[in-house]
């Protein structure tokens, strides 16, 4: 049964119009599982699993573990096409396994439209700016996210907040839209859809679910952090990057300062991926580019992903009962 009625809900029979974006390192089977049993939409990413067989195994163990509910996969496409990217390969791997939908981020994803049309799956592009939306509804995608400056891990150069874009957004789109950056509580979900958007999407707020495989001590440390706790790194090499903020981030603010032209060569010994992947496995959070945005401040315990959106869902009946109590009696009479 779906609380919300939107584009989003109906095309993918969710009960929440909200998707659970791609996490590196962390959106794997278990994670799609439970949010499609939770009633929302998760995509598995695609880049954690480097290896062609091994993204089609986890694909088939999501597939087992959702028992028919729909999940799709996360395509984060390198800025700029580089000899042996991965995209097309993933594509076809996604559509061969039965995946129906795709969150593309990253690049114009121009160059694949005629590939993902062939293939006959929905994709759902996600940018950093209402700018961008408008030029992937000119290049045909299905629907769009816009993450705004709060989010977790790439905000893009503009850093405009998720409230401006998604009035923009529903101003200047004629495709479904979804919001997201700083998006944790179900009153900004009934915010998002009188701003026109079909939903939100949600990355930072599902860090704490237990089903996500990850060391008990980095969900605490999550669950503890407030929105105040994000550093801002990487925008010296144009990748912005919003992460917990911890000695990492402060020795690469560091060097980012000391030296405007640094490298991306230079700082990669700090800010590998590698590293962060280790954090997830320790649950050391002093090291590593660990993605968080400012929905931090709306993350307090673990908890079992039905529960977040339990809660989700209750905070969403207040906000609608706040919007029918704000009506004006004389417009009812009207
Ligand atoms: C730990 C973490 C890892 C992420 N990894 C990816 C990724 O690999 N690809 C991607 O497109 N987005 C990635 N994102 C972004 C999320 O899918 C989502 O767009 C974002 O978290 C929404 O903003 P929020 O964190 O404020 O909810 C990541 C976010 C987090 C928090």
């Amino acid at each position: 049964m779906t609380i919300l009625n939107t584009e989003l809900t109906r095309r993918f029979g969710l009960r929440l119009p909200v998707l659970a974006g791609g996490l590196m390192w962390l959106a794997d089977a278990d994670y799609v599982a439970a949010a499609a049993h939770a009633g929302a939409l998760g995509f598995l990413t695609a880049a954690s699993f480097p290896e062609d067989d091994a993204l089609r195994a986890e694909i088939a163990r999501a597939r087992a573990l959702c028992g028919g509910k729909p999940f799709g996969v996360n395509v984060s496409m390198l800025p700029k096409l580089v000899p042996g990217d991965r995209a097309e390969a993933v594509f076809r791997i996604s559509a061969e396994e039965g995946v129906t939908v795709v969150e593309t981020s990253g690049r114009n994803p121009e160059p694949y439209m005629p590939l993902i049309r062939e293939l006959g799956l929905v994709v759902i592009h996600k940018v950093p700016a209402v700018r961008y939306a408008i030029k992937a509804q000119s290049v045909g995608v299905d629907m769009v996210t816009i993450v705004g400056a709060e989010c977790g891990g790439h905000p893009g150069m503009d850093m405009v907040g998720s409230f401006v874009n998604a009035a923009m957004a529903g101003r200047d789109l004629d495709i479904p839209f979804i919001i997201g950056g700083g998006v944790g509580h179900g009153s900004q979900i009934v915010a998002a859809l009188a701003m026109g958007a079909s939903g939100v999407v949600m990355g930072t707020r599902l860090l704490v679910a237990e089903e996500l495989n990850a060391h008990q001590d980095y969900k605490r440390a999550i669950a503890e952090a407030s929105e105040r706790d994000t550093a801002l790194t990487m925008s010296s090499v144009r990748n912005t990057v919003r992460t917990l903020a911890n000695e990492t981030t402060a020795a690469v603010t560091k060097m980012e300062t000391d030296n405007p032209n640094v490298t991306i060569a230079e700082l990669m010994p700090l800010v590998s991926g590698k590293i962060g992947r280790k954090a997830y496995e320790t649950g050391d959070v002093s090291h590593g580019l660990l993605s968080a945005g400012h929905a931090l401040g709306l993350t307090n315990a673990v908890t079992p992903m039905a529960d977040i959106f339990a809660e989700l869902e209750r905070e969403v009946m207040v906000s609608l009962g706040r919007l029918d109590g704000a009506r004006s009696p004389s417009e009812e009479a009207a």
